[in-house]
């Protein structure tokens, strides 16, 4: 994957190396927090190597932004099939909102599409996805991973190489469930459908 400097001045895009997981650790753990774990997660993904891409965005010698994309499954009637997925993406706080992180998403997604892997998968907010290329993964006929995954946060990208017979319930390696990363719980879950009006979480 060959990656062009972003247009935006100040900071570019380039693909992780061994030698950036401490600092990519950093910048995932300052964008969710200490607590969520999310940086201990991203670095089993890469112990386990499930990373299908890892891009950075940097200013000077600093890295400010992170994407990570992973394996997973898509369990279709003909045959276990190969897809990707968005998580994490991370901006550092401090330099948010200067469009590093629409350029890590729009990075990730030609990734994708360059790889002929069939389908980017993301769970996440539909008004900051949905504006930079994902659609309804449910409209589509794929099942999230988790009953839990509220329908409007499961969203996809399909690329040339996927097929109609490609549809099903998207499967995630052990890792995200040893560290509960998938869908949401109550009482977020229940405040969120609240604040929907309804209850819109996949039901199987
Ligand atoms: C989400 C995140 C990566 C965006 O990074 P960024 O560099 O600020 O992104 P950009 O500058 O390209 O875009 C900023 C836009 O994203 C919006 N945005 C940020 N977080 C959002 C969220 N959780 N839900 C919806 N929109 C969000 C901002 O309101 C802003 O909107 P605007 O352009 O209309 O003003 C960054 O806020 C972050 O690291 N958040 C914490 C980790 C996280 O929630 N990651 C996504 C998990 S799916």
């Amino acid at each position: 994957m060959s990656l062009k400097s972003s247009e935006t001045p100040g900071f570019a895009l380039r693909e992780a190396t061994e030698h950036d997981d401490q600092a990519v650790h950093e910048v995932v753990t300052a964008a969710f927090g200490h607590h969520d774990g999310v940086g201990d997660l991203w670095t089993e993904v890469i112990d386990r190597r499930l990373v299908r891409a890892s891009i950075v965005a940097v200013e000077g010698d600093e890295i400010v932004g992170h994407v990570g994309v992973s394996h997973a499954w898509l369990d279709a009637r003909r045959a276990l099939v190969e897809v990707w997925m968005l998580s994490p993406l991370s901006t550092r706080p401090d330099r948010q909102r200067r469009g590093i992180g629409t350029a890590l998403v729009v990075a990730a997604i030609e990734a994708g599409r360059a790889s002929g892997v069939p389908a980017l998968f993301i769970e996440g907010s539909p008004s900051f996805y949905g504006a930079r290329g994902f659609k309804s993964a449910s409209a589509r006929g794929f099942v999230p991973a988790s009953a839990r995954t509220p329908d409007l946060a499961f969203q996809v990208v399909t690329f040339d190489a996927h097929e109609e017979w490609m549809t099903g319930a998207l499967v995630y390696h052990d890792v995200w469930w040893e560290h509960d990363s998938a869908g949401l719980r109550d009482p977020g879950l229940a405040e969120l459908e609240e604040l929907l009006g309804q209850s819109r979480t996949h039901v199987r």
